[in-house]
């Protein structure tokens, strides 16, 4: 598939059709887990593949009610395919720990950016590419309530020193994604206030 289908194929939604996603193409798609870009080449990152319909459920239980109160699809339940996504600090503050990582004085940098939340946005976007290039399609939740992301995690069973970032739903998208395109895209910003160039 040319890059450019695959950029536009990039696009969340919030509707699936019931049709598994098949083993080969779900191995690909996490299978880029091995190629995301790391800081330090830490590999913080960590994902959770749920396919099974009973802990599918029990997540969605947790952050679906919100969607379903706000008029949208049971779109979590629908998705035959949850990928948890979590990511380990510790293993960035071990590599900045090793010698040739040390800054002066021998002390771990101060990280003025995390970059481990930096780099689970990096993996939340490879994901959706290696979706989008088998044909499937991409959500992600986030509750913004702590508690509710204490209790997908626990579902997931994360261990203690890895936090939850999201959870991205994978599967074929329904005929009507249930997004609101046009109105996204009427809002889509110009290129020059996004990108400015210096000479
Ligand atoms: C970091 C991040 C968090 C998001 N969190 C949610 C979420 O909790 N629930 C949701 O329905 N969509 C969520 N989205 C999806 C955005 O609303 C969506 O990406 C945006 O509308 C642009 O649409 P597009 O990705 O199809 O281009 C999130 C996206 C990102 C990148």
């Amino acid at each position: 598939m040319e890059f450019g289908q695959v950029l536009r194929g990039r696009r969340m939604v919030r509707a699936y059709r019931p049709d598994p996603v098949p083993e080969d193409a779900l191995e690909r798609v996490v299978g880029v887990v091995r190629r995301a870009p790391s800081d330090g080449f830490a590999q913080g990152h960590r994902i959770v593949v749920v396919t099974g319909a009973a802990k599918r459920a029990e997540l969605a239980a947790i952050a679906e009610p919100w969607y379903l109160e706000n008029g949208h699809q049971p779109w979590i339940s629908q998705a035959p395919v949850q990928l948890v996504l979590g990511v380990r600090e510790a293993s960035y503050h071990e590599r900045y720990q090793e010698g040739d990582k040390l800054a002066e004085g021998d002390s771990e940098i101060p990280w003025p950016v995390p970059f481990w939340w930096f780099d689970a946005g990096a993996l939340l976007v490879l994901l959706q590419l290696a979706a989008a290039n088998e044909g499937l399609a991409t959500g992600f939740y986030s509750p913004a309530p702590p508690e509710e992301l204490a209790a997908l995690a626990a579902v997931a069973a994360l261990p203690d020193d890895v936090s939850l970032t999201g959870v991205v739903t994978l599967g074929y998208a329904a005929d009507d994604p249930a997004v609101p395109r046009a109105a996204l895209a009427r809002r889509r910003k110009p290129l020059d206030e996004l990108v400015t160039r210096l000479a």
